[in-house]
């Protein structure tokens, strides 16, 4: 039976995916290139730090291992730029209700972001209490497709891997939750999140129904 679901927070809660967009594209412009839409679909569910070599293979740019940590740190200070002006019109409609709804239902809920700013976005827009578990980028350093965030997250929940739905934006992300050996909700398009078990276009389109026929998969 599903005990528990497994939340991405970016591109999934809240709409973070052009901040980081903005970001990467200041800092490539800056490196004297550009990065487009399209590129930034890979950097889904991947740390900074590899989002940042990622990116400088695009511009065909190498650098020494400092001037990496500075690129990450200049880069994650305009990002922090955007996150400070979010509102309550940042999480993605019908996010918070589905949610709710999950856990009036009598299941579990997990935050699992490989951003190391999870904590920052869910107290700015007064997330943090609703999940009785956070893992982030501070504590897990293997990036999706690696399972670990997921496994842990189950973990911290008191429940067994195949017990719990993971929902997710990233192909990354998915192919991670199918590596824990955990069901997958795609958030966003069929053809981008083909491994999903379900894709649905938002989570404000997810229903309790649409969630408890993920049992069938089992
Ligand atoms: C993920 C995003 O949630 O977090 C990635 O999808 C991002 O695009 C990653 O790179 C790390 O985020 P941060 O906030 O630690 O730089
Ligand atoms: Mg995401």
């Amino acid at each position: 039976p599903i005990k528990a679901c497994i939340f991405d927070l970016d591109g999934v809660i809240v709409d973070t995916t052009h901040f980081h967009y903005l970001a990467w594209k200041r800092l490539t412009n800056e490196l004297g290139f550009d990065i487009t839409e399209e590129d930034n679909e890979q950097l889904k569910g991947v740390s900074r730090m590899e989002c940042l070599r990622i990116i400088l293979s695009i511009g065909g740019v190498s650098t020494s291992a400092d001037k990496l940590y500075d690129l990450a740190e200049m880069k994650n200070r305009w990002y922090l730029e955007h996150i400070y002006t979010m509102t309550e019109q940042n999480v993605i409609a019908g996010a918070v209700e589905f949610i709710d709804a999950v856990q009036k239902a009598g299941l579990k809920v997990a935050i699992a972001s490989a951003s190391k700013n999870a904590g920052i976005i869910l107290d700015k827009l007064n997330l943090r209490d609703r999940f009785s578990v956070l893992v982030d980028g501070n504590v897990v350093n293997k990036s999706k497709p690696n399972p670990e965030i997921f496994l842990r997250s189950a973990r911290e929940l008191g429940v067994e891997p195949d017990s719990c739905i993971v929902f997710e934006d990233a192909i990354s992300g998915i192919q991670a939750a199918n590596n824990a050996g955990m069901r997958s909700v795609g958030i966003g398009s069929d053809d981008m999140l083909k491994n999903a078990h379900l894709v649905v276009p938002t989570l404000g389109a997810m229903s309790l129904e649409d969630l408890f026929s993920l049992e069938n998969f089992a």
